[in-house]
């Protein structure tokens, strides 16, 4: 099923949090071997499929990642889908950021986050998502991106 709006593409912003610019070396035994590069390219080929348009963000600033998320009303973003990373644990500003657009957004990890440390057990910024994906690592993505596209 291909959902168009006004004959053009329904448009993802897809956001990775701090450090996942690592991903492939970094602790390879908990987030895989797989690189940040290597989920963009099965995640632009799963947004062909679907036919939604993807733009794709990285950073290990919060900020940026408020403005990238504040800005999605304006560029038009049908929806977001967010790694927060490290700042899941600990941002009320993206928290509040996904809380203040309309723009409906999907949470992912690689890892089960709740099996893991007790200061990685809870979410601050999960509660402004429809919904969590994770410990399925890439699959989190792929199974992220197409519950957000079913929510559009
Ligand atoms: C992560 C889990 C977080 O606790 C951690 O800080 C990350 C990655 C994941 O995808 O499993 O950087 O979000």
């Amino acid at each position: 099923m291909v959902k168009e709006a006004k004959n053009k593409k329904l448009k993802v912003l897809v956001i990775h949090g701090p450090n996942l610019q690592l991903l492939g070396s970094r602790e390879p035994e908990i987030y895989g071997s797989v690189s940040i590069d290597s989920i963009n390219k099965l995640l632009k080929e799963k947004a062909k499929t679907l036919g939604v348009q993807l733009t794709i963000v990285q950073s290990n600033h919060e900020g940026e990642i408020v403005d990238a998320i504040g800005a999605a009303p304006e560029k038009k973003v049908s929806g977001i889908l967010i790694n927060p990373a490290a700042y899941t644990h600990t941002s009320v500003a993206i928290r509040d950021a996904l809380k203040a657009v309309d723009t409906p957004a999907v949470e992912v990890h690689l890892s089960n986050i709740y099996q893991r440390e007790e200061f990685r057990q809870s979410s601050l910024t999960a509660p402004s998502c429809i919904g969590q994906v994770g410990g399925f690592g890439v699959q989190s993505y792929l199974l992220g991106l197409d519950a957000l596209f079913h929510s559009m």
